[in-house]
């Protein structure tokens, strides 16, 4: 079957002809991979600055943000043909830590993890993939134009509800820093909470994706200095605005770092002693924050939806793992076509 990898030895991204998967075994699921979303994460793996292959292979498939359509389903998976699932991403340290064991890999101690499409595992950038049944969500039908941002939708859900829990009257207003799409999706997943959110990123404000915020009732800020919120949420990928981010923080507020993974500066922890402030950081997802997508993404808007995915081709991953989407949020591969 056709895929792509990413190949450690000649350190570029190119096509990969492998077997298709057998099976399924009594718990397992085979599908038909329909699209593949693209997101930083995959860029930094094309870089090489981040990710490795399975033990033994010196390629790496890609791709962990994925829609799928159960082709062959074992005797003991709770699913049938025809059903549309998204993988979640995460697989157990072993021996499994305490995280692990209850069922919150998202949580793993000991860093032994694999992920698919990331760390030591091969991902769904090919025409088929198996996957044991109790790694797979089920997607109604309803949802499957837009389940392929479930993925990222779950790694935001996850850092709302730790920011809602932790902030200690309940948060009002919400700030999002970064127009990618965690971004947008943290601040449509806000703004269903009923908070007041604004979203501040250096795009202008005619640009594509400040009008595409606007338009879901979101306040977009090319400037956000002076201003506090309750709760930040750190989208940017960008250490420097991680950092200026803390300085935006309401007294009790709340602070979720989801973006700025190299953010090396000074933190001023008199402040946040001074303020009951809280820093945190989250990645990946539990099973409940999938649920948790799959509800909320029933209650956005279609129309902003829509508009947040730009569908390209097999082929064309070249650029996709390249370059970041311009106008549109996130470029998404259609494999089955
Ligand atoms: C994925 C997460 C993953 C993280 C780190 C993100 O792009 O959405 O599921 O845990 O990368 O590997
Ligand atoms: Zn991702």
């Amino acid at each position: 079957m056709r895929a792509i990898a990413i190949d450690y030895q000649c350190r570029r991204v190119r096509p990969l002809d492998m077997p298709e998967p057998s099976g399924p075994g009594g718990g397992e699921v085979v599908f038909r991979v329909h699209e593949v979303g693209v997101c930083g994460t995959d860029r930094e793996l094309a870089d090489f600055h981040f990710g490795y292959p399975p033990e033994g292979e010196t390629v790496l498939v890609p791709g962990h943000e994925a829609l799928g359509q159960v082709t062959e389903a074992g005797l003991d998976a709770p699913f049938a043909k025809g059903d549309w699932v998204v993988p979640m991403v995460r697989r157990a340290c072993s021996p499994a830590c305490p995280s692990c064991v209850r069922g919150r890999r998202d949580l793993c101690v000991t860093g032994n993890y694999r992920e698919r499409g990331i760390f030591g595992l091969h991902g769904y950038f090919s025409e088929w993939a198996l996957d044991n049944a109790e790694d797979l969500v089920k997607v109604p039908e309803n949802l499957v134009d837009f389940a392929v941002l479930l993925e990222p939708l779950s790694v935001v859900e996850k850092a709302v509800e730790t920011a809602l829990r932790i902030h200690e009257p309940g948060a009002r207003t919400a700030l999002v820093l970064g127009a990618g799409p965690i971004g947008v999706l943290a601040a449509l997943a806000l703004q269903l909470r009923g908070l007041a959110v604004s979203l501040h990123s250096l795009e202008p404000k005619d640009h594509p994706r400040a009008r595409l915020v606007r338009d879901a009732g979101i306040c977009y800020l090319e400037r956000a200095q002076g201003m506090t919120a309750d709760i930040v949420v750190e989208a940017t990928g960008s250490p420097q605005a991680a950092l200026a981010g803390l300085a935006l923080l309401a007294p009790l507020g709340v602070y979720g770092v989801l973006g700025g993974t190299v953010a090396r500066g000074e933190l001023r922890f008199v402040d946040l002693l001074r303020h009951n402030q809280t820093v945190f950081g989250s990645v990946n997802a539990s099973p409940q924050a999938f649920r948790c997508a799959l509800e909320d993404l029933a209650r956005f808007d279609r129309r902003v939806l829509g508009r947040m995915i730009r569908r390209t081709s097999f082929r064309e991953f070249g650029d996709s793992f390249e370059e970041p989407p311009g106008a549109a949020l996130k470029t998404v591969h259609v494999l089955a076509e």
